[in-house]
Order: structure tokens, then C-alpha cells, then sequence
């Protein structure tokens, strides 16, 4: 395949901002192929075809092995990178408003989805990633994995799990500066935005301040599109703005 070819892989892809940012990917007329990986099979109304590949997988090592082996024919030639996954609620978890409400079974499962599945991908693709052009790879994160911003307390599992990946994409950006030198790493927050994932706390959400997927999936393209590669992480708001760790 051409190293100028530039082509997308969106991760955790049925998500309502992932949904968001492989339309803005497919619209791209500088982007040949956007590849999606989903535990779901492909959404009926997206056009499945050579622009847009989809890949289903369980998020267990040994399958995301197979997903990369798939990948191998696009080294060198993606450019972006979305990590997608998050969890916050279920029908059987809720975040904990107490110390009483901390369960273990939880804290695995969000630990698992939120930072031990992004830090998979990230430790599996790395050979497939180097490239001569740069790659600029977003995992979506969250504010509220800050700790010096935690004034609040509260949703143990979510929070934590956030600022663990932020630890682990620090780490990560500080091993491809000098293995993977053509990526960019950012931690992303998009901000309160109307996807399943906040439904249930939309409400408490001030007038103006909850964004459609749309809007964000747009900034956030926007702010991979002039990310410079600097051998660091970057952890950013959907303004651009840096939110401390
Ligand atoms: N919406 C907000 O207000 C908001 C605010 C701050 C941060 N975020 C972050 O933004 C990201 C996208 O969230 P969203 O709002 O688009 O939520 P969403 O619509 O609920 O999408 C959640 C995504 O997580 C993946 N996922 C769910 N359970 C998983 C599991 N057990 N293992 C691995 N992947 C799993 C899904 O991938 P599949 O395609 O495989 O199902 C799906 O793409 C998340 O990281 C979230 O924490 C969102």
C-alpha cells in the first residue's frame, strides 16, 4: 500500500461520538479508507464498502490480535486514530455516590473498558502505526480523570479509570518518542455530550453546555489535523485547551 495514502481507524466504533467521527472521516476527502472496530456488527444505515471497512470483534487479547493481523496491509499509511471505548453506567452498574457503593466487580469491568482495552490496542498496534508520515491517535478520555480538578468525589470506578489511562498513555507517548516517533498521542475530553453515555445525568447538564457528537467529533478532527508530533501527551479539551493532570 502507498505510504501517501492516509486512511482512519476508529475503535470502539458503534459509540455516538465514534459514530460522529467516522462521518466526519468518511467525508474527508483526503481519507482513502476509514477502518471501524466494534464488539457490534456495522449500524444499518452506514454504506459498508471500500471506503469504509468494519471489523467485529470481542475486546479479549487473543481477538484484537486477529483485528491488528488484518490491519497489517495498512502500515504506514494511518493517520488517525480514535479510541472510543468508555463506560460509565449499565443496567447492572451505577457510579458510586459513596464509599458503600464501591464494588469490585465494577471497578474491573469499568478498569477493563475505559484503560486496559485502549492500552491493548496501543501496545498491538505500534508495529502498524510507524509510518513516515505522522499519526495522530486520540484516546477519549475525560476531565473528570484529573485528579487535580477532583473536587467533587465520587464515581470512583469512571474517575479512576480515566486517570489511569492518562497514566498509561504518559507512558505510552514516552515509549513511541522513541520507538514510534511519527505518532502523536492526546488525551481527549470532548465535554458533556448527548450519547447513551450521558443520558441519564443530561438534566444536571447547564443550558448550551451539552454538545451534539457532531460538534465535538468536528473540534476534535479539527485539533488532530494541526497536532504537531511531538514526542508528548497531550491532554485536551474540546476548546484545545490543556487540562492539567
Ligand atoms: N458523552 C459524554 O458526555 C462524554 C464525556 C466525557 C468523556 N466521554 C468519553 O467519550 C468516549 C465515547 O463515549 P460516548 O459518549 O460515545 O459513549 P457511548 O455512545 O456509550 O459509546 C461507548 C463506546 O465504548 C465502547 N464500549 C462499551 N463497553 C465496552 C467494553 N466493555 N469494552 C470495550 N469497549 C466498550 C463501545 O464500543 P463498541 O463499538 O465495541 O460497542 C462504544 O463505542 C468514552 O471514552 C467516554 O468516556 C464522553
Amino acid at each position: 500500500m502507498s505510504q501517501i495514502e492516509k486512511n482512519a481507524l476508529v475503535l470502539g466504533a458503534s459509540g455516538g461520538l465514534a459514530q460522529a467521527l467516522i462521518a466526519q472521516f468518511v467525508a474527508d476527502q483526503t481519507i482513502n479508507t476509514v477502518i471501524a472496530v466494534s464488539s457490534k456488527p456495522a449500524p444499518e444505515n452506514l454504506v459498508v464498502d471500500k471506503s469504509l471497512v468494519w471489523i467485529q470483534t470481542d475486546y479479549t487479547e487473543p481477538a484484537m490480535v486477529e483485528v491488528v493481523a488484518q490491519l497489517v496491509d495498512y502500515t504506514g499509511s494511518i493517520a488517525r486514530v480514535c479510541i472510543c471505548h468508555g463506560l460509565l453506567h449499565t443496567d447492572n452498574l451505577w457510579p458510586e455516590k459513596r464509599l458503600e457503593d464501591i464494588k469490585p466487580e465494577a471497578l474491573h469491568e469499568i478498569f477493563q473498558a475505559n484503560a486496559v482495552v485502549p492500552a491493548l490496542w496501543l501496545k498491538l498496534l505500534h508495529k502498524v502505526l510507524k509510518a513516515k508520515q505522522p499519526t495522530v491517535v486520540a484516546a477519549l478520555s475525560a476531565r473528570v480523570g484529573s485528579i487535580s480538578d477532583n473536587r467533587l468525589g465520587g464515581w470512583y470506578a469512571y474517575r479512576s479509570s480515566k486517570s489511569a489511562l492518562n497514566m498509561l498513555l504518559k507512558n505510552i507517548a514516552i515509549e513511541y518518542a522513541r520507538r514510534v516517533k511519527n505518532v502523536k498521542l492526546i488525551s481527549f475530553h470532548p465535554g458533556t455530550t448527548d450519547t447513551a453515555l450521558s443520558k441519564p445525568f443530561q438534566a444536571a447538564v447547564p443550558e448550551g453546555k451539552l454538545f451534539t457528537a457532531e460538534f465535538v467529533a468536528e473540534r476534535l478532527t479539527g485539533i488532530m489535523d494541526n497536532a504537531v508530533v511531538d514526542g508528548e501527551l497531550s491532554y485536551l479539551d474540546w476548546d484545545n485547551k490543556t487540562i492539567p493532570y
